[in-house]
């Protein structure tokens, strides 16, 4: 008999079909009444693949008394509370590591896009202002400017490899300092003042919440680039909007937001922000690596192994 989870959102697509074949799954996002779905599975459900934003809370726990393990597609764990998971001795999984080259990837390109404006410069040409105008405005140089690395993890390990490969020099903030070769700052407003490019990559929720602030930006300065590819959370949106509409700072690079998919319409008119819709870790490669190691700890765990990848 197979083993029965449930699924809260329609992920991605290899991933629900391979949930769907060696599970007996019940699709939470396709239910006509949530509640009555959920009464109904409660008694059977040890396990709860998680997609996407929705938040895994102490109310869905509790309607699954029998939960002993939630398996998250994606390395960010904070729509999941933690906590309540912790209280209930639920397990937590992620797909850490399998998407670092990509998200680092993603990064290098935002850095790329937003000091050179290779995004507006293609526009320009497409307009036709090329032959109109004239060239395109000089921009500035990668080389030589300092990255300041907001969470130094793994993916923040790849991404300032990148970056060196570009001549770029590396600083970093995090709350213990690593046994890495670049300078440490103590705290953001100091990385942000000793950086160029401020990179932000560290986890969201609640202990992050708004960490990049009015004084994060007055210290990066007129002449600093933020890049965010970690959560909007991380980032105080309405401030970063007014920063760049006043030019207080000299641009942006964001791959995520704060209420995804909705991105204010403010930042569409700004030729000082490039706007990717979330895809650092979206290619065919790496959601598929994600995927599998999301159904792999799900298998572990119910063959009574431990699983691949915990968080708690
Ligand atoms: C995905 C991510 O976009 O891993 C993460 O934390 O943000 C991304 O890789 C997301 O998890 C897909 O739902």
């Amino acid at each position: 008999m197979k083993n029965e989870i449930i699924i809260t959102a329609a992920g991605h697509k290899g991933t629900l079909e391979r949930l769907q074949k060696e599970f007996a799954a019940v699709n939470l996002w396709e239910a006509a009444d949530r509640a009555a779905t959920l009464k109904e599975a409660a008694p059977r459900m040890r396990g709860l693949a998680h997609f996407g934003h929705i938040k895994v809370d102490e109310q869905l726990m509790d309607a699954l008394p029998k939960l002993e393990i939630i398996s998250n597609f994606g390395v960010g764990v904070d729509q999941i509370d933690l906590d309540a998971a912790k209280k209930r001795k639920i397990i937590v999984t992620n797909t850490p590591d399998v998407l670092n080259n990509c998200v680092a990837d993603t990064a290098i390109a935002l850095v790329l896009n937003s000091l050179r404006k290779f995004p507006q410069a293609e526009a320009y040409l497409r307009s036709g202002f090329w032959a109109a105008r004239g060239p395109y405005p000089f921009t500035t140089s990668v080389g030589g400017k300092t990255l300041g690395v907001l969470g130094l993890g793994r993916i923040g390990e790849a991404i300032a490899k990148r970056a060196q490969a570009f001549g770029m020099k590396i600083r970093y903030h995090n709350r213990n300092r690593k046994d890495v070769p670049y300078a440490y700052d103590p705290d953001p407003v100091a990385l942000a003042k000793n950086s160029d490019v401020l990179m932000v990559v560290t986890p969201g929720g609640p202990g992050t919440a708004k960490l990049v602030n009015a004084k994060v930006l007055d210290a990066l300065g007129p002449q600093g680039y933020l890049i965010n590819i970690a959560r909007g959370s991380v980032v105080d949106e309405a401030v970063l909007l007014r920063y760049l509409q006043e030019k207080k700072i000299a641009g942006a690079g964001l791959d995520v937001f704060e209420h995804e998919p909705k991105v204010p319409a403010e930042f569409y008119g700004l030729d000082n922000v490039v706007l990717f819709p979330h895809v650092a870790s979206a290619t065919v490669e790496t959601r598929k690596a994600m995927g599998d190691l999301q159904v792999e700890n799900l298998l572990l765990h119910f063959a009574g192994k431990p699983v691949k990848t915990r968080v708690i």
